[in-house]
């Protein structure tokens, strides 16, 4: 049940006796900032003011004998120039509560009309380990798809793997002119990354000679030195068209490299708990290249250009390539072959590519084409997020300034996490509280639940749209807006159930009635039961932070109660079953939000 929601429908027939579209006038009604101005707040009094030619408290009072409050609300006041407070009756929140309890989806209606959504992210170009650029498109993809499966929309994931373009071209000569076969033998992927990296730098320096316009990214060469870069560059781009026109010897290395850079991508998604429906790269589209380009030739979407390539014209500056002079296709190509295909295979209502910002030209060029193209019932978004920062602000390195490799990254997370949970054992142990005996395999888990978490927790937790200073410390800190303290918050809650002896089940099959008294209580149910309205602004505009943020208010929330109201030695046993209830929802609501947002919880810490 999404609270605002449901006030906002008593405010829908109040306001239509006053003005012919009530809609704008209704979505005024919204939470308030600080609850001494009650729980909601309706602040259209003031805009209607004008239309209406009245005061607005006026307004405000004639919009308040209108409404009808039923039980839901209590007697509204209106404040300052007009503000109408709304408080909800707290009886009517305590059955809320249960209902919300006895329901498996706690109480969180499924999307009405559910809706297909094919979701492209991580896509990985495959030529090189993975690196922390790739964390914040996967992790934030897979919330995303977790999210808005649980809300019961139709959720297709499809990682398109750069498995086919350029870098392969790069690969393949630094293969054929500088493999050390006995690295190669040892362990490809790093070979293959080493290569890739070679062959980068040298004709990387024609690139930027050719094209930096600003003194800054030119790179001074030598008249040899940009024959080489060229000659390299060429090379690549000659490697590359040989792949895609189905050269033996350079489709049988792509063969030979392909299940080494999948095996190593593998790894990183099994300890991100991450899975996906399809992995169609980039490769698996290219039959369906030659078609895409007829097709856009000739419904006037493409036109040659003059150099003998196929142009996509924008503006007379914005310009796309379809079809290079050598014949090769791009990412373009490529990106619009994999639309008509999902609309083919999945008929969705939106497609989400959950890519960096960088690419932002890419896609509203893309999207762009795609309408133009006939694509135009879709709803093609680009989700775009920021950097990932070092500690200097700038984006992440090592210490050596090359990538920061993923599998390492994880291994720290873990390693770090693992101090910092066995040395706060040792803290409770010394003083005196009761500890968990753990087996070894036990702590191993806890130690990666907690150390991944922390990676993703920290990520999601930012608008995605900045770029944030990755920091061990901070994300792995036992207080704060962090997985670690959310996970530690369900594990001593569920502690509470086994110090009691008591059967949660009770709590969910037959809820007892919930007894809101002291602000505490009220307060925490209040906040329980917006668990719908947080995740419905997430799924608004795709932002995964407003989860993070409710569970922090959760939290806050929680801890004010448990402070406040002891709860197995509460007064009644009345008072004892309903403060249990708050817990246990209080950790289902936690649960669920950290599921939701691919983090693990742990029952015991
Ligand atoms: N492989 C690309 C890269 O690493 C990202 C692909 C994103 N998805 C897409 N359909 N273009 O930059």
């Amino acid at each position: 049940m999404n609270l605002a929601r449901v006030i906002q429908d008593r405010f829908r027939p109040a306001l239509a006796g006053l003005v012919a579209d009530p809609e704008p006038y209704v979505a005024m009604v919204k939470p308030t900032q600080d609850a001494k101005h009650g729980d909601y707040q309706a602040n259209c009094a003031m805009s209607l003011s004008k239309t209406l030619g009245k005061k607005p408290r006026d307004i405000a009072q004639d919009i308040v004998a209108r409404l009808d409050r039923g039980d839901l609300l209590e007697p509204p006041e209106i404040a300052g120039p007009g503000f109408i407070n709304l408080r909800l009756q707290s009886s009517w929140l305590a059955r809320q509560l249960q209902t919300m309890a006895a329901d498996d989806r706690l109480g969180v209606a499924p999307a009405q009309p559910p809706k297909t959504f094919v979701i492209d992210f991580s896509s990985p170009n495959v030529a090189k380990p993975m690196h922390v650029g790739h964390l914040r498109s996967t992790i934030i993809g897979d919330a995303l798809a977790r999210l808005l499966r649980f809300l019961g929309h139709t959720v297709v994931t499809d990682n398109h793997l750069g498995d086919w373009g350029t870098q392969f071209g790069m690969i393949l000569f630094g293969y054929k002119n500088f493999v050390h076969d006995n690295a190669f033998v040892q362990d490809p992927v790093r070979e293959l990354s080493r290569l890739y990296v070679l062959v980068r730098e040298i004709s990387k320096a024609a690139e930027d000679d050719d094209e930096a316009n600003d003194a800054e990214s030119r790179t001074t060469l030598t008249a040899e030195g940009r024959q080489i870069a060229q000659l390299a560059a060429d090379a690549s781009r000659k490697e590359t068209a040989k792949l895609h026109a189905a050269d033996p010897e350079n489709v049988r290395l792509w063969q030979l490299f392909m299940p080494h850079c999948m095996e190593e991508i593998e790894r990183s998604y099994r300890r991100l708990d991450v899975k996906f429906d399809h992995t169609h790269g980039e490769s698996f589209y290219n039959p369906m290249l030659r078609g895409v380009v007829e097709s856009l030739l000739e419904q006037k979407v493409a036109e040659p250009g003059d150099d003998g390539a196929i142009i996509i014209r924008f503006t007379d500056k914005n310009v796309a390539l379809v079809q290079k002079r050598d014949g090769a296709f791009t990412y373009t190509t490529s990106d619009l072959a994999t639309i008509r295909h999902r609309m083919d295979a999945w008929h969705p209502d939106a497609i989400l590519y959950v890519v960096d910002f960088r690419q932002a030209l890419h896609f509203k060029n893309l999207f762009a084409a795609a309408r133009c193209w006939g694509f135009d019932q879709v709803a093609l978004e680009h989700i775009s997020f920021g950097s990932v920062l070092g500690k200097d602000g700038k984006p992440i390195k090592t210490r050596e300034g090359g990538a920061v490799e993923l599998g390492a990254l994880l291994d720290e997370a873990i390693e770090r996490a693992a101090q910092v949970y066995d040395a706060n054992v040792q803290e409770s142990r010394d003083r005196g509280d009761d500890v968990p005996d753990l087996s070894d395999a036990e702590r191993r888990q806890i130690h990666e639940a907690v150390g991944v978490g922390a990676v993703k927790y920290a990520d999601l937790s930012q608008n995605r749209a900045s770029n944030y200073v990755f920091d061990f410390d901070k994300m792995l800190a036992m207080n704060g807006n962090t997985a670690t303290y959310m996970q530690y918050a369900y594990a001593r809650n569920r502690s509470i159930f086994r110090k009691g002896n008591v059967d949660v089940a009770r709590f969910r099959a037959n809820p007892p009635p919930a007894l809101l008294d002291t602000p505490h209580e009220r307060a925490l149910a209040l906040q329980l039961l917006r668990l719908e309205e947080a995740l419905a602004r997430a799924t608004e505009e795709y932002h995964p932070s407003e989860i993070t943020s409710y569970l922090w208010d959760l939290s806050k929330t929680y801890s004010g109660f448990f402070q406040n109201c002891p709860v197995l030695k509460a007064e009644t046993p009345a008072l004892r079953d309903s403060r249990l209830l708050l817990c246990d929802l209080t950790a289902r609501v936690i649960r669920l939000c950290l599921d939701l947002l691919g983090i693990r919880t742990v029952e015991r810490m």
